[in-house]
């Protein structure tokens, strides 16, 4: 048997990027001859294995034939006779099918290196087509490697646009889907990610309510960018270039999708479109099974960002509800993602991407002002119960209406 480093290890390692994980692909070796070394079964049909002490996967070399739609529906066929080059020219991206060997000797049939030094994301071979999740992956290698002048081969594009219109899309399971959307909302560049979607009509597919922003203006005076998804995807580039969190990310790529609902006569002004846009949140959330964090958050900074951007404008009492609907006493990060949130919205807009938000500060100090109430001393003075929570509020309010005042001096 022959054991190569394969996929993302060579690739990363010859654009001099650190290199986390190893896969491995072994030619000339049966199941039965992994299981004698002592390598672990991943799953029982699946010709893949786990080093007995480094843990890292090595796959016997196979090649994939379709079976029906969906992720379930692959017949791997792994034998001792697949060759190296059989293996590589079923993977995804010619940077992604290059292989190495114990000596450092690098097997690159498909001219993986040539795509490299041209900064190209091209498929191997017609094999793409048999994993449709590749039009993410595509698409999230395109928003990791956008800094490094990175793009996309034409065909390959025109392949993924088949695989959006051909109904594949629509079989991946949300979790497969989600795996791909966190990770490319995580990269340096997630914007593009959404763009090369959009390039592609997977958008349309994937994310309607994202891409019905495109196309919806909005008041220039507020956003000379005008386009509500020129918008959107200007805020995600700030949350990233802030190095925000994937809450933080996820709530900036939905925070506006009420304004794809607003009837064309009513533009380009969107009367109450943080409340209209809930279900919609609420819908993309359910769709991909978004962790629990990622969902509140998204949800709250849908409601609440216009509230964020006119802070110095709400009342003590408006303020309190605020911080008591984001449960800021026992949830202070939450609400802290709220704020900068609504920062990365603001500075979303063309032109206006260095202005100051003294909001995020007056929001943070209004936060501390309310927590710094304590319950101690309205147990002492002998309330309880219901009351109790009522007193704690009273005195809350108090301390926002001085807050205000003191911030106005
Ligand atoms: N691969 C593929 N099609 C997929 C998934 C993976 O062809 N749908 C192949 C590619 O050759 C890829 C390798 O399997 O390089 C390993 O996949 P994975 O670990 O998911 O990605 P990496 O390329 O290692 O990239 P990352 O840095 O994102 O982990």
């Amino acid at each position: 048997m022959k054991i190569y480093k394969v996929g993302g290890a060579v690739r990363d390692r010859l654009l001099g990027k650190p290199v986390t994980d190893i896969d491995w692909v072994v030619v000339g070796a049966t199941a039965e001859q992994m299981l004698a070394e002592g390598y672990r079964p991943v799953g029982s049909d699946f010709p893949v294995f786990l080093h007995p002490k480094t843990g890292e996967e090595y796959a016997l070399a196979r090649t994939e034939r379709k079976n029906g739609h969906g992720y379930g529906g692959f017949i791997f066929h792994a034998s001792p006779d697949v060759t190296l080059e059989d293996d590589l020219i079923r993977r995804d991206l010619t940077i992604n099918a290059m292989a190495e060997d114990g000596n450092g000797h690098l097997t690159d049939p498909y001219h993986g290196q040539q795509d490299l030094e041209a900064r190209l994301l091209r498929h191997v071979s017609p094999a793409f087509a048999e994993d449709p999740l590749r039009v993410l992956r595509v698409a999230r290698f395109a928003a990791r490697y956008a800094g490094l002048g990175f793009s996309i081969a034409p065909d390959t594009l025109e392949l993924m646009r088949q695989l959006s219109t051909s109904g594949e899309l629509q079989a991946l399971t949300p979790e497969r889907c989600w795996k791909e959307i966190s990770r490319a909302l995580m990269e340096d560049h997630p914007q593009v990610f959404i763009e090369v979607l959009r390039n592609c009509d997977a958008l349309e597919v994937l994310l309607p309510e994202v891409n019905a922003l495109f196309g919806v203006p909005q008041p220039p005076a507020h956003h000379p960018e005008i386009d509500s998804g020129v918008h959107t995807l200007s805020v995600l580039e700030k949350a990233a270039l802030h190095r925000q969190p994937l809450t933080v990310r996820w709530a900036c790529l939905l925070h506006d999708l009420g304004k794809g609902l607003t009837p064309e006569s009513e533009w380009p002004r969107h009367i109450a479109h943080e409340h209209k846009g809930l279900r919609l949140i609420k819908a993309v959330n359910e769709r991909y099974k978004a962790p629990r964090d990622c969902q509140e958050l998204a949800l709250l900074v849908g409601e609440y960002h216009t509230h964020g951007h006119r802070a110095f404008e709400l009342k003590a009492s408006t303020l309190l509800e605020l911080l008591q609907r984001f449960d800021v006493y026992r949830r202070p990060q939450r609400f802290e993602e709220f704020v900068v949130a609504c920062e990365m919205d603001a500075k979303g807009r063309l032109g206006l991407e260095n202005r100051p938000y003294p909001q995020a500060d007056y929001l943070r100090g209004a936060a501390l002002a309310a927590q710094a109430v304590t319950v101690q001393p309205l147990i002492e003075q002998g309330f309880k119960g219901p009351e109790l929570g009522e007193a704690l509020k009273r005195e809350r309010l108090k301390a926002l209406q001085a807050y205000k005042d003191t911030a106005k001096r």
